[in-house]
């Protein structure tokens, strides 16, 4: 499964993408959670991205090509990726196509998560992530059952806010997706291998969608 999960913040990516993971045994490539590592490593390259990241702006593209030139020479991308939140420029579109070119690995689909901006608003507010497991909440979509949030994996639970899911933030992500991000719809419908799938609703049934769109893509 070589594939990439295109769509607003909030639209469900990331979500989506961890029942992938364990259906498929494909890893997850996430560059958002990429930088967060290197934010919370203190790296060079962390401090640099972490003030535009807050600002809900995009990363340069060179620094997250190299990212992502890096981790997809990792043994566990031999087998496929799950691109969520990359490319989102057309920059790092041609930079992805002449990559995977040269390593012979094409990708077979483009997942567009479409979702409407009223959702989107409410589940980024609403997003909690467990600081013990990484596991992802949603106060008003997705709560945790009961504490212990992650069925009692994590011993202390620490639910924590992402600092660019404030409403501030969030708009101007929103703004930046549909100036930078959205285009990437055409240029891989272009390419024959944009699929839109409805990803409102509940989660499985998006999953359920995902995966009826990636096996008709041959993906899956
Ligand atoms: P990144 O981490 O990639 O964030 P994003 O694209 O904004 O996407 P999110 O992680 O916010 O949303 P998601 O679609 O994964 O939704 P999720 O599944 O969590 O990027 C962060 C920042 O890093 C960027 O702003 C930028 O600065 C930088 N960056 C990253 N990649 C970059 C790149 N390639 N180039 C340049 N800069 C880059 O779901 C959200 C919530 O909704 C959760 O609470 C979940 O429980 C809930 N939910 C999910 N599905 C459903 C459903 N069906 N129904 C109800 N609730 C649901």
């Amino acid at each position: 499964m070589r594939i990439v999960l295109l769509g607003a913040p909030g639209s469900g990516k990331g979500t989506q993408s961890q029942r992938l993971i364990d259906m498929y045994g494909v890893p997850q490539v996430s560059t958002g959670d990429l930088l967060r590592a290197a934010v919370a490593a203190g790296t060079t390259m962390g401090l640099r991205a972490k003030q535009t990241m807050d600002a809900g702006k995009l990363v340069d593209d060179e620094t997250v090509l190299g990212i992502i030139r890096e981790r997809l020479a990792a043994p566990d991308a031999n087998s496929g990726f799950i691109l969520d939140g990359f490319p989102r420029t057309i920059v790092q579109a041609d930079g992805l196509n002449m990559l995977l070119e040269s390593i012979g690995k094409p990708l077979q689909a483009v997942v567009l998560m479409q979702v409407d901006p009223q959702q989107l608003l409410r589940r980024l507010t609403g997003r909690r992530t467990c600081r013990g497991c990484g596991r992802v909440f949603n106060v008003y979509t997705a709560a945790p059952s009961v504490p212990p949030p992650c069925g009692g994996q994590c011993v202390t639970p620490d639910l924590f806010q992402r600092p660019d899911d404030s409403e501030a933030t969030i708009g101007k992500r929103l703004e930046v997706y549909e100036a930078q991000t959205q285009p990437l719809a055409e240029y891989y419908r272009g390419r024959g291998l944009l699929h839109a799938v409805d990803a409102e609703g509940d989660i499985d049934g998006v999953t359920t969608r995902l995966i009826a769109a990636l096996r008709t893509a041959g993906a899956a």
